[in-house]
Formats: structure tokens, C-alpha cells, sequence
């Protein structure tokens, strides 16, 4: 079957939803199993995300109509918001809390909207944008991409900024307390 970076994109979706799915179902005790699924959602979710902000999107805001700016100007914010506000609330609470819960809860439903709304509307435009061929050079550009020095340097600097961003999130829960 030939290669089709939507295709691998949905697929990298669903193992997220999949692991939202896990990490709701843990309760306060299961403080391990919750670093450890957390974990792995950063490390499936930054690497998908950061190969779109810096490879897909732009790819796809060039040819984009006015739709379709529309569409890529909001997955473009919905990425920031999780990078910059929730990912770091996530980070700054007590893994052993109901806050904690609550939050990772608003987490695993914006990437859940954030993805469904890439299923529904990116991706269909981006079916008729790019050619199968292209589709397919994407997907083998997206593979070299996750094993490469650039993709360590962006998932890095993205997880630095998280843990900075949630150390000011603990110091003004801290001040508002
Ligand atoms: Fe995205
Ligand atoms: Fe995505």
C-alpha cells in the first residue's frame, strides 16, 4: 500500500487518544502509572506536533484558500495553547491530586478536538492540495524527520520551555493560594 502521511498522522492521533484514554482511567494511587503514561504522551504528541508546525503546516498554508488559512490559523493556536498553558498547568500539579485529573482531562479533550478537527477539515482539504505522490513523500520526509538531530533539538527546546512555564505556573499558584 503506498505511503500517506494523513494516514500515518490519524493513526499517530488514535494511539494518543488511546493513552488519554488510559491516563483518565488511573486514579490518585497510581501515581508511577501516571509519570509513566504522561511521559508517553509527550513523547508521541511532541514529535507529531512539531513535525507540523515546522514541515506540514507551512506546506499546507501555502496553498492553502481562505478556508484554509482559516483552518491552519486555528491549529496553529490550539498547538500554542497546549504547549504554552496547559502542558505546564499539567506539569505544575501533583500527579497524586484530583487537580491533577482535571487537568490532564482538559489536556487528553483539546488534543481529541485539536485532531478531530485536522481529520475533519485539514486533512480533506489536504487531500485535494497535495498529490498522492506528495502525500507519500511527506510521510517518508515525516519518518526521517522524527530519527533526526532537528527533531531532538525541537522536542528539547519544546519540553525546556514546558518545564520553565510550569515552574511560573507553580510560583503564581503558590502567590494565589
Ligand atoms: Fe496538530
Ligand atoms: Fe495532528
Amino acid at each position: 500500500m503506498a505511503r500517506d502521511i494523513l494516514k500515518t498522522l490519524k493513526a499517530e492521533h488514535n494511539v494518543l487518544r488511546d493513552l488519554f484514554k488510559q491516563i483518565d482511567a488511573t486514579t490518585e494511587r497510581a501515581s508511577k502509572g501516571r509519570v509513566e503514561l504522561l511521559e508517553k504522551i509527550e513523547a508521541n504528541l511532541l514529535p507529531h506536533a512539531k513535525w507540523e508546525e515546522k514541515v506540514f503546516y507551512p506546506a499546507f498554508k501555502e496553498r492553502a484558500d481562505r478556508d484554509g488559512l482559516k483552518t491552519h490559523a486555528e491549529a496553529v493556536l490550539e498547538h500554542a495553547a497546549v504547549e504554552e498553558t496547559v502542558i505546564p498547568h499539567v506539569k505544575a500539579s501533583d500527579v497524586t491530586t484530583p487537580e491533577f485529573a482535571g487537568r490532564v482531562k482538559v489536556f487528553g479533550e483539546l488534543i481529541d478536538h485539536h485532531a478531530s478537527e485536522e481529520e475533519d477539515t485539514m486533512f480533506k482539504m489536504a487531500r485535494k492540495l497535495f498529490s498522492a505522490e506528495e502525500l507519500a513523500q511527506f510521510d517518508e520526509d515525516h519518518e526521517a524527520w522524527k530519527a533526526s538531530t532537528a527533531a531532538t533539538a525541537a522536542i528539547t527546546g519544546a519540553k525546556a520551555k514546558a518545564g520553565a512555564r510550569s515552574t511560573a505556573a507553580k510560583v503564581s499558584q503558590a502567590i494565589s493560594r
